[in-house]
């Protein structure tokens, strides 16, 4: 099902730029006056598990965003699996390999979750327009799998099969959430995106979606982004923080190291710290 170009770079193996997904270079985003994101250098390597944080305003969303093709950088330049994907559409970006969830759940409310996951996995569809109007063997047969799929993957986010007629509007929230999760590992994806997928869950579900994001990778064999506001949330299953403050990138490092960090601990621990 791999439909864009080689990348020669996967040739190389481990050494070189192969070890890297995603790549982005002085990406800088300005809204009339505000420079939301400034100058930012940052890298997902394969099968990582990443994270970027910082308080609210500070430009994560705005960043994803870029990465998956909402906005274009006003400068700088992202590449992703060898491919230059600055300035590409979202579903460019999207069919390239690259899937998200957002901050604010965005599902079809009023389709049932089965038809929430079939939708997502249309991005990897190869029938033509014209066997969908048509109806011809090939995408019965393509549609029978789109099902089988979609019914693995509520399986795999821990949705049981008796949701899979439930409208989305209906589910609990954290169900929801793992909803949009499935929709969007749906198409295959290389990278997934996560957008705050603890937002507003009770401590113990915000463990297992945690948990989760761990097995994904495991299983998946996923390339992880994931954007979170709560530090906390972040320092287990992460390998690597980002953290942005008004717009920049002021630290990058080992859990460990960010927590530690002085610069972190006063734009971004020091406001809950002192709260
Ligand atoms: N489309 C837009 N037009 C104008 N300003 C925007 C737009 N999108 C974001 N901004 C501004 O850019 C800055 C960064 O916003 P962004 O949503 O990226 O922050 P965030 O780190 O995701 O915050 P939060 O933790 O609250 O989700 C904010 O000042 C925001 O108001
Ligand atoms: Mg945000």
């Amino acid at each position: 099902m791999e439909t864009h170009a080689i990348d020669p770079q996967a040739m190389m193996g481990d050494e070189g730029g192969a070890r890297l997904l995603l790549e982005a270079h002085k990406v800088t985003k300005q809204f009339e006056g505000l420079t939301a994101n400034r100058d930012i250098d940052f890298d997902i390597p394969r099968n990582a598990i990443v994270a970027i944080i910082g308080p609210n305003g500070a430009g994560k969303t705005t960043f994803f965003n870029q990465l998956t093709g909402i906005y274009a950088p006003t400068s700088g330049s992202i590449s992703f699996d060898g491919v230059d994907i600055t300035g590409m559409q979202p579903h460019e970006v999207a069919e390239l390999g690259t899937a998200r969830t957002y901050q604010n759940i965005r599902l079809f409310q009023n389709m049932t979750a089965i038809a929430n996951v079939q939708v997502g996995r249309h991005v990897r569809m190869r029938g033509q327009w014209f066997h969908a109007i048509f109806g011809t063997p090939s995408i019965r047969r393509e549609e029978e799998e789109v099902l089988q799929r979609a019914r693995e993957l509520l399986e795999l986010v821990g949705l049981r099969r008796r949701t899979e007629n439930e409208l989305a509007k209906n589910l609990s929230y954290g169900d929801q959430r793992r909803l949009e999760v499935a929709r969007a590992l749906a198409s295959d994806p290389k990278l997934l995106l996560l957008d705050e997928p603890t937002a507003g869950m009770n401590p113990g579900e915000t463990r297992q979606m945690t948990d989760f994001i761990g097995r994904l990778r495991r299983e998946l064999r996923l390339t992880i982004l994931l954007i979170e506001h709560d530090m906390k949330v972040v320092m287990g299953v992460s390998e690597r923080i980002t953290v942005l403050d008004y717009g920049e990138k002021i630290a990058e490092g080992e859990p460990a190291e960010i927590r530690a960090n002085p610069r972190v601990i006063e734009a971004y621990l020091g406001k809950q710290a002192t709260a």
